[in-house]
């Protein structure tokens, strides 16, 4: 991910640009008595971009100074040190204090910890996990809202970064600074800077399912169906993003795939047209939302009744949040969070409803939906967050990876929505049949073929011999 937005309309035009952004290999030179042994590791630089012309991140790639690591003796020159920051062990007050005084530093180099890569077992291990993420969650929230003006990266702990770290620390307790002369570790990232990356193409994907024109009717109204699937972090090489756009976006192809099963037949088809939207630019103020419904026409504008727009739906227990632009009172409003509630009692959860009203003055939507209300189009955003994040908040940190996605709260975000958009009679059990329906015929034949051959199988689907044929 790279580029530069524009984003805005109405008030002032905000303008952001990325620069290109590197996962890069760290040698560590060991300058002991061993030679200058050096061993290589996998380091990811943080984000460095541009907002309305600020600059923000790290401002400086190349790395090449000793390592030290903390505690270091009260106003020691560090600028000509990579200080290496486990993450389990940070002292957030301190790093921003740090930042804050806007003393040199040679670079940072933050050590995360595996356990945000692979799923820990047990409790107490797992509330330190709630723990970890609320500091990794904090730290980036710190590092991408400052202008570091030295080389900053992440590295996954392992026994080799594990061995230089504690080689460090010995060598920093004897309270020499580490030297050209006196041996410890150089850390070296070569790397040329980096430069502004050119305009990216924003790209939205949608798709369609027409319903069925009754008797009478002309046009139908259409509800759409959306979820935004870019991301931004701190260290955008590792920004997957699982649950912020992850989530939706498989909410989202689910739901179209049993539709369209759905829908391929006149007898279950729909008396409203779906419309599927996978956006761009969400973390960047839902911009490719808005560029995706200013390329719409005014008539299929119009006949969007409401549109439901998928955020954070893979990581909750119970509840789930509708959030509305307009009163819970309005009617159409009421109608999509009543169906919700209908199929969530079913499920044994709970859809709560927040009520926000945008500010058609200011460019800076909070949720998806907004856009959507910028344009006089009934919308809401379905999410397990409760309030809305704050600009680059909860878009993909570096927490927000696989394992913290729950197969089951993404199955019953698939229902949730499946079944309050369905037509009555529908159920999500139907949609699911339907759905499986191509799978059990594609079984029933392999089994058959397996066990009583090919002529078999064809003997089955061949019909009878018509009784006018035999009279012939
Ligand atoms: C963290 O740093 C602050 C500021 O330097 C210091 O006052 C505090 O005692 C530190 N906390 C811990 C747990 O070391
Ligand atoms: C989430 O966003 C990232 C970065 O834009 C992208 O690489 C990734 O494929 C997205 N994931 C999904 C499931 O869309
Ligand atoms: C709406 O947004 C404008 C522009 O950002 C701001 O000046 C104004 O105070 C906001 N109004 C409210 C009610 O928040």
């Amino acid at each position: 991910m790279a580029g530069r937005w524009r984003g805005g309309g109405g008030g002032g035009e905000v303008v952001g640009s990325i620069y290109s952004v590197l996962a890069l290999v760290l040698i560590l030179v060991a300058c002991v008595e061993l030679g200058d042994a050096a061993t290589a590791v996998d380091v990811y630089r943080l984000i460095q971009y541009d907002l309305s012309g600020a600059p923000y991140g790290s401002r400086l790639a190349g790395l090449n100074h000793h390592a030290g690591a903390a505690p270091f003796a009260p106003g020691a020159d560090l600028s000509r040190t990579v200080v290496i920051l486990p993450v389990r062990e940070l002292n957030l007050t301190f790093l921003q204090e740090y930042i804050t005084s806007k003393q040199p530093l040679g670079g940072l180099l933050f050590l995360l910890p595996q356990d945000i890569r692979h799923k820990s077992a047990g409790g107490n291990k797992s509330r330190n996990v709630g723990l970890l993420r609320s500091i990794l969650s904090e730290l980036e929230q710190l590092l991408i809202h400052v202008n570091l003006p030295y080389p900053v990266y992440f590295a996954y702990e392992d026994d080799k970064i594990n061995a230089v770290l504690a080689d460090v620390r010995r060598g920093d307790a004897t309270g020499q600074p580490a030297t050209a002369t006196t041996g410890g570790y150089k850390l070296v990232v070569s790397t040329p800077e980096p430069r502004k990356a050119s305009s990216p193409t924003i790209t939205n994907i949608q798709g369609w399912l027409p319903g069925l024109v009754g008797d009478g009717t002309t046009q139908l109204p259409t509800i759409a169906v959306v979820a935004s699937y870019d991301t931004f972090g701190a260290a955008p090489a590792l920004s997957v993003g699982s649950d912020s756009n992850g989530s939706g976006v498989v909410a989202l192809l689910e739901i179209a795939r049993l539709f369209s099963r759905l829908y391929s037949s006149p007898k279950t088809r729909g008396r409203y047209n779906l419309l599927f939207g996978l956006t761009s630019g969400g973390p960047y103020n839902y911009n490719g939302t808005m560029k995706w419904l200013r390329s719409f026409d005014q008539r299929l504008r119009e006949s969007i009744e409401y549109a439901v727009c998928l955020n954070s739906v893979g990581s909750w227990n119970n509840e789930l949040w509708l959030h509305v632009s307009k009163p819970p009172e309005n009617v159409y409003i009421k109608q999509v969070y009543e169906s919700f509630s209908e199929v969530a009692n079913e499920l044994g959860v709970t859809v709560g409803i927040k009520h926000k009203k945008i500010n058609i003055s200011n460019p800076r939507v909070a949720w998806e939906h907004e856009q959507f209300s910028r344009v006089r189009v009934t919308a809401v955003t379905l999410s397990e967050l409760s309030v809305a994040p704050e600009l680059l908040q909860s878009t993909g940190g570096l927490y927000d990876t696989r394992h913290i996605v729950d197969e089951t709260a993404i199955h019953r975000s698939i229902k949730l929505v499946a079944e309050s958009l369905a037509v009555a009679s529908v159920t999500f059990d139907l949609l699911l049949l339907l759905a499986l329906g191509s799978y059990l015929i594609l079984l029933f034949s392999f089994l058959v073929i397996t066990t009583r051959g090919l002529d078999d199988l064809i003997n089955m689907f061949r019909r009878p011999p018509s009784r006018k044929a035999k009279a012939a």
